[in-house]
């Protein structure tokens, strides 16, 4: 097979047999250190690692200490990399900490953070409680907003000149909400422009997937993931990836060989081997979202349903949707009639779909936002960008479409 599809190149790519006793997948390498050949090798490794000594032509890099470089890290890493076509990628202990080391790389006291809402809890926690704390200002911006009008209000208050970072999470958890990434780059180079700046441009790409959306292609300098949800596909593991140019890289990887923040090798293989159903997973996932997502929209008990696409979402987030992504996803947010009361009602009559957070396995899971992942985020700015104690998000599986819809019916019917 000479295929250089994404998929074919999860069954090889990064690896030879020949390496380790002609084992067609990857053994794990459960070590914490490894052996020179000699001194002077020694030094050069630590040399090319911390970026002393140019590597030498074909040569590859020398493995030194697993903090620093594991094969399970550097297999996982070149193969992640495949999918949005990028120089490199950088895989994390969590997507928390792979967000958390961007923003600690790009970020200082001083500086502003322009960041869409909403966005994942963790994310919104981290910026408002622990960077303006350390002196960064962040500043929201709603994922729908007119960004040519964010623009002028920016450099109108002369706080586009702070601009450091720019981060949008697309489509937005819970709401669905998506930011034109292709306007937001537009913005990026307005304020660069302006002020001679350079902003970091990250999209968290968690709700698509490298599969439906490629924000690189958009401007973006990095795609950012929680690891933990279509990546892994099987709730067994946490983790978080970033991934972008060799230069941008180089900032986060820096970084993040000093925090220690890097995936374990037990975690890397994981996910090696759930990155070769990534693509059939989301299909079917995606598949199962569209007939679940006609369902929801057509039972009574349902107000609204925010899922990518519908007619429902508005004429400007369906422009968007059809612009950046080649299919909707299979994570849908629903508002049940009678508030938190029909929501809790919903989630408590679910027999196979299990309450809890997390998202994009194969198995169906649902939970209530307002008051689990979105807790700690203020009332009124929640209510504000549509995310009520009414909606349930459900994060479609692989199960038999009729199972998930036949469940939902048996939870929402009693509401009526
Ligand atoms: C969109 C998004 N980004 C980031 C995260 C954080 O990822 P993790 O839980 O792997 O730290 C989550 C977690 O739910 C998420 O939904």
């Amino acid at each position: 097979m000479t295929g250089n599809h994404p998929e074919s190149l999860m069954m090889s790519h990064g690896y030879e047999p020949s390496w380790s006793e002609y084992s067609v997948k990857p053994p794990l390498f459960l070590t914490s250190t490894f052996a020179f050949p000699n001194a002077e090798a020694g030094k050069h490794f630590f040399a090319v690692a911390y970026g002393k000594e140019a590597q030498r032509e074909g040569e590859i890099q020398g493995l030194i200490y697993s903090r620093l470089n594991n094969p399970n890290l550097q297999i996982l890493e070149e193969r992640l990399a495949v999918w949005e076509n990028a120089d490199e990628a950088a895989v994390f202990e969590s997507g928390m900490s792979a967000i958390s080391t961007v923003f600690l790389a790009f970020l200082k006291p001083g500086d502003r953070l322009l960041l869409s809402n909403p966005v994942y809890g963790g994310t919104h926690h981290f910026a408002y409680h622990y960077l303006t704390s350390i002196g960064v200002h962040v500043t929201p911006f709603d994922a729908t907003s007119d960004l040519e009008a964010l623009g002028d209000a920016l450099i109108a208050s002369g706080e586009g000149a702070q601009v450091r970072v720019l981060h949008a999470e697309t489509p937005a958890n819970p709401t669905n909400a998506m930011v034109d990434l292709e306007g937001l780059n537009t913005l990026r180079r307005r304020l660069e422009t302006t002020y001679g700046t350079s902003i970091l441009y990250a999209v968290d790409n968690t709700y698509m997937g490298p599969i439906w959306q490629k924000p690189l292609e958009w401007g973006a300098d990095l795609s950012v993931y929680s690891a933990t949800k279509y990546l892994s596909g099987h709730s067994d593991l946490i983790a978080g990836a970033v991934v972008g140019s060799a230069e941008v890289l180089a900032a986060v990887k820096g970084l993040r060989t000093f925090i220690g923040n890097m995936a374990s090798p037990f975690t890397c293989w994981l996910l090696t081997r759930s990155l070769e159903t990534l693509s059939l997973r989301m299909a079917k996932q995606t598949e199962n979202a569209q007939k679940v997502a006609s369902f929801l929209q057509q039972h009574p008990a349902v107000e609204r349903v925010y899922f990518p696409g519908l007619p429902e979402q508005g004429e400007h987030q369906n422009a968007v949707y059809r612009k950046q992504c080649s299919a909707p996803g299979a994570m849908i947010s629903f508002d049940v009639r009678g508030g938190e009361a029909g929501a809790f009602g919903c989630l408590n009559a679910l027999r196979h779909i299990k309450l809890a957070v997390s998202l994009g396995s194969n198995e169906s899971l649902a939970q209530h936002p307002y008051h689990m992942t979105h807790a700690d985020m203020p009332d009124a700015e929640k209510e504000s960008l549509g995310l009520t104690a009414a909606m349930v998000r459900l994060s479609v599986g692989i199960e038999h479409p009729d199972d998930i819809i036949a469940d939902l019916k048996q939870s929402l019917d009693p509401l009526l």
